[in-house]
């Protein structure tokens, strides 16, 4: 298997115990002229190991600029927590770089822990539409796109040739499928990420908007979640649980493991980010060559995904913003931008990538996935973004485990969600 976790964990424990070191020289040099000097890069859990390797290029060829990982938790909110704990420390903050998820940037500039950026400096024209809009707050650039996402349907090609049906198109036949189907093939039906922390905001955000529901409008301002679509959304998803074609299992996964439980064979179904087709697909994997991605299925045909993916910011406080900008060109330049697909495994977001014919032969699935990522839809945007997460996952969560009904989730998420836009 060429992406490992193990291997992506051996390299993070080296690259933090160097953090130590070059941390501690870095900021005796603090201010050194034109803002140049050593750089730390904080980012979420790497789960294709790829980005060391990466961050090497940049220090051989920067030897007064060297960056230094600081690898995060898996998990979206624990990151979060992590940065901004970072982030209101001041003058005292760790970090420099900061890849932060898309829904981010607005919080983070709002706070004043990330500084604008010259637009003029980076090629936002070449990525791709939506993950520009992703990038600015208040008329101001204050991240650059490096990664982007959208959430796709893996499932097991060779169960369902086997039993002569196409991928599923609707909710009802994917609940049909995952009902029968499974279960004569010793699968479980379908999983998602169905933790409480930002997977089930994706999650859930996908289902209601795939209904015709809303959460928020008005950047924020309006809450508009209280719909017979928002219902059946979250219905979707209650139902899976009670009829048992949701596991109970997946009430605890995150992508990893919700991956992994795909990747062992247990699964039909499986609502994942691209990287998790590519690794399942990989070589050494249980399954490979039996899995399938489409787009989400939706109450009458397909449904919409969520734009997920991260953006480069630089901290207010960050020792050297002059190699910040200069490392974050680097990430976001062609060749660095086909490293993220070919050895992370993540959708990069420079255009004409998905377009490059040598590219579309090694990764036969690059024109769905821009058709995928084109038609993703965001998330809420708020400058008080956590906190709308944390209701949705707190609230949902409550649904599909069966201690609220759909439509109690949905008074309750208006009430709450209104709370905080008064606030
Ligand atoms: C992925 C997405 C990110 C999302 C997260 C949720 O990392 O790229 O946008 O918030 O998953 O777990």
């Amino acid at each position: 298997m060429r992406w490992t976790r193990a291997a992506g964990r051996g390299l993070l424990v080296l690259v933090v115990v160097v953090a130590g070191h070059v941390g501690a020289g870095a900021r005796a040099g603090e201010g050194s002229a034109g803002g140049r000097g050593p750089l730390t890069f904080a980012t979420a859990g790497d789960l294709t190991g790829y980005l060391g390797p990466l961050l090497e290029g940049w220090n051989r060829a920067h030897p007064g600029e060297k960056v230094t990982l600081v690898e995060l938790p898996d998990s979206a909110d624990e990151t979060h927590a992590q940065m901004a704990t970072d982030l209101r420390g001041g003058r005292r903050s760790r970090f420099d770089v900061l890849n932060i998820d898309v829904n981010w940037t607005p919080e983070f500039a709002a706070a004043g822990w990330i500084r604008p950026l010259p637009r003029d400096r980076f090629p936002l024209k070449t990525f791709l539409r939506p993950v520009q809009d992703t990038a600015t707050y208040d008329g101001e650039l204050y991240a650059v796109p490096y990664v982007t996402n959208a959430g796709l349907l893996l499932y097991r090609k060779d169960v369902l040739a086997a039993e002569g049906v196409p991928p599923p198109r609707t909710w009802a036949e994917l609940e049909q499928d995952a009902k029968t189907i499974a279960p004569r093939h010793g699968l479980d039906g379908y999983a998602g990420q169905f933790l409480p922390y930002e997977g089930l905001t994706v999650n859930a955000a996908e289902a209601v908007y795939s209904a015709g529901g809303t959460i928020l409008g008005d950047e924020g301002a309006r809450v508009t979640v209280d719909s017979a679509a928002a219902r059946e959304g979250i219905g979707f998803l209650a139902r899976g649980v009670r009829e048992g074609w949701i596991p109970e299992q997946a009430l605890t996964y995150k992508e990893e493991e919700s991956k992994q439980a795909f990747q062992d064979g247990r699964l039909l179904f499986l609502r994942n980010w691209p990287y998790a087709y590519v690794v399942a697909s990989a070589a050494g994997s249980p399954v490979a060559g039996k899995v399938g991605a489409v787009p989400l299925p939706g109450p009458d045909g397909p449904g919409a995904g969520v734009l997920g993916g991260s953006n480069l910011a630089v901290s207010t406080h960050a020792r050297h913003p002059d190699s910040a900008a200069r490392l974050i060109a680097y990430l976001t330049s062609e060749p660095v931008q086909r490293q993220v697909l070919t050895r992370g495994a993540l959708p990069p977001v420079r255009a004409a990538l998905y377009e490059d014919p040598e590219l579309v032969r090694r990764f036969p699935y690059l024109p769905t996935l821009r058709e995928s990522v084109l038609a993703a839809r965001s998330r809420p945007k708020s400058p008080r973004y956590d906190q709308v997460s944390l209701v949705v996952q707190a609230v949902v969560h409550d649904a599909m485990t069966g201690h609220m009904t759909p439509a109690a989730a949905v008074r309750r998420l208006a009430r709450e969600l209104a709370a905080i836009s008064d606030r």
